[in-house]
């Protein structure tokens, strides 16, 4: 699938002709840079797997992509982050000022939604529909993404690796998890069965292997000018082989026991864990560098 004409295609047609034109171009400045779109190919991986139709899984996967754009215009702002950069290119309100930029973020979440119902317009059962939306919002809300940004200010130095992790799982795990599983509720998959908790098992090994590639991808880079790991760094607690080992250990059992119940049909969903595991592997250990 072409992911880049998905998203623009539809945050076009979303937009259509009424949106204030300072709006739209921050709104399209967040969403159409350039990013890994990870989000919506696990989905599409995820959806491939299970047979869902993308007429039925595309509108939740430019939505899910949305839903974390938005998250990324806030989490940069100068009450944030106050970052200057993303994805290579000036943030959003560097750009377009804090208060578009702001709006912009805002206006992206009714967006993802409103996208969501294209799939029930191409025959997506309602009740299906009703479980995935249901997972799309909890991941977003005060349970998901924005809940983990918030549990972030309630870390400190004595913050236990549980407490991390636990923050994690929210703040970066909750859209894979939506990734995942929203496919799980399109095909009719009833949580706590088997074939459901083998993909719960599978995304939150990602989530935990996606979040330590990038903690060991920011210490490889950052060792020369920085002294120590920032408290939300799962290094603060473990060595960097033990970060890669748990990580590459969680991604093989979760590999396993997808394959034992799903089969061959998981095939898209294990080359992307694959790929996961080569970022892992390339992660070079500032420590054993001279
Ligand atoms: C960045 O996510 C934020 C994290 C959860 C680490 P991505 O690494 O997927 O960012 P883009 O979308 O490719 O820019
Ligand atoms: C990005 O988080 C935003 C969310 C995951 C919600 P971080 O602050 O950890 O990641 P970067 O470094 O800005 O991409
Ligand atoms: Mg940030």
């Amino acid at each position: 699938l072409n992911w880049e004409q998905a998203i623009g295609e539809r945050l076009d047609r979303i937009l259509g002709k009424d949106t204030p034109p300072n709006l739209a171009a921050a709104i399209r400045y967040g969403v159409l840079t350039p990013g890994k779109r990870f989000r919506p190919r696990l989905m599409e991986a995820s959806a491939r797997t299970l047979s869902v139709p993308d007429s039925h899984s595309v509108p939740f996967a430019v939505a899910l992509e949305w839903i974390h754009a938005f998250t990324l215009i806030h989490d940069d702002l100068p009450c944030m982050d106050d970052d200057d950069f993303r994805r290579g290119l000036p943030t959003n309100h560097k750009v377009y000022g804090e208060a578009l930029a702001l709006l912009a973020g805002d206006a992206l979440v009714p967006a993802a939604f409103e996208l969501t119902l294209e799939s029930l317009a191409t025959g997506c059962p309602a009740a299906a529909w009703r479980k995935a939306f249901s997972l799309l919002v909890q991941a977003t809300g005060p349970r998901g993404v924005i809940g983990g940004q918030a549990r972030e200010f309630l870390l400190d130095a004595t913050s236990t690796l549980e407490e991390l992790k636990r923050m994690h799982a929210l703040k970066t795990g909750a859209l894979f998890d939506a990734a995942i599983l929203i496919p799980a509720h399109l095909a009719g998959i009833e949580s706590g069965s088997p074939r459901f908790e083998a993909l719960e098992n599978f995304s939150n090994a990602f989530g935990l292997g996606f979040q330590s590639a990038d903690d060991l991808e920011d210490a490889a880079e950052e060792h020369d000018e920085a002294a120590g790991y920032t408290q939300t760094s799962i290094l603060s607690h473990l060595s960097f082989q033990q970060v890669r080992q748990n990580a590459e250990q969680a991604l093989s059992e979760a590999e396993n026991r997808l394959r034992g119940v799903h089969g061959t049909h998981c095939a898209p969903l294990l080359e992307l864990s694959h790929q996961l595991k080569q970022k892992l592997a390339a992660a070079q250990d500032p420590g054993s560098r001279t």
